[in-house]
């Protein structure tokens, strides 16, 4: 069952969203050499928590910490521990806030020292495939115009689209209906309205997007042991069209397709 949020819920959520952006923006800072993923852990919580949220993955199905960091070929879901992030590494983070009741979710890759051409290219355009299905969010389109602006980049550039995996409509609850792939077909699937709430987040990879999970039951890692990127936004759809709830920085968008930020989600 779809739920569609009222303006006070949607305001809500975009104050969850803030504290989710603020502390990926400095766990984006802390991502440095000789660093721990679970030092990345700490300073997450302790920032949600200062910021007046609730890490909402702690216990989401048992999971133990408040984000998840995925190196190198794993794709999601890493779990946050002893490893020490080195120069050359392809870190993606993923984090959520509860903040009354209402759940923001986001997601971004980024390099820790300096790392591949081929990371750089891969990262790049997985944050462009995410800005191509948020141009797709405005009332009256369908769910598939989404997924099919997200695989047209994707594969377009030569990356794979994981399949394993969606994003989801968020609200009360971090995973809601409707499940949105990052693949499809446009002009099909529910017709999207004003008020409709997703995280769109897609798992682009170097090679093949066949993806499996490790004997630890989280993480998700490429079949093929090549690289994965994850980008992820909350965003809801307004009647002036879609409005990043997570965004943390009107510059991080690089013009893609034909969406604009507006002056409005930056305040
Ligand atoms: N952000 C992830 C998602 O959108 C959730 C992480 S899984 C958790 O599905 F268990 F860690 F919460
Ligand atoms: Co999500």
């Amino acid at each position: 069952m779809i739920t569609i949020k009222s303006p006070r819920e949607i305001e809500i959520m975009r104050r969850s969203g803030k504290i989710t952006a603020k502390t990926l923006a400095r766990l984006i800072e802390a991502a440095k050499p000789g660093v721990t993923t679970r030092d990345l852990d700490r300073i997450a919580d302790e920032s949600i928590r200062a910021l007046g949220g609730i890490p909402t993955f702690i216990g989401y199905n048992g999971y133990p910490s408040a984000i998840c960091t995925s190196v190198n070929d794993e794709v999601v879901h890493g779990m946050p521990g002893l490893r020490t992030l080195l120069d050359g590494d392809l870190l993606s983070i993923d984090i959520g806030t509860t903040l009354e009741g209402y759940v923001s979710d986001s997601a971004v890759t980024v390099a820790v020292g300096r790392v591949s051409e081929t990371a750089q290219r891969l990262m790049r355009v997985t944050q462009e495939c995410l800005m191509a299905g948020i141009a797709q969010m405005q009332a009256g389109n369908r769910l598939g115009d989404i997924g099919h602006a997200v695989q047209q980049h994707a594969e377009a550039e030569g990356f794979g689209v994981v399949r394993a995996l969606v994003g989801h409509g968020v609200g009360r609850k971090m995973h809601e209906d409707p499940q949105v792939p990052n693949y499809g077909q446009a002009g099909t699937g529910t017709i999207l309205r004003t008020g409709l709430v997703l995280a769109i987040e897609p798992m682009i990879t170097e090679g093949s997007w066949e993806v499996e999970t490790l004997d630890d039951g989280w993480t998700v890692v490429t079949e093929d042991g090549k690289l994965a990127a994850h980008f992820e936004h909350t965003i809801a759809i307004t009647d002036q069209g879609p409005k990043i709830l997570t965004l943390r920085d009107v510059y991080e968008h690089p013009d893609v397709a034909n969406y604009r930020p507006q002056q409005e989600v930056a305040a």
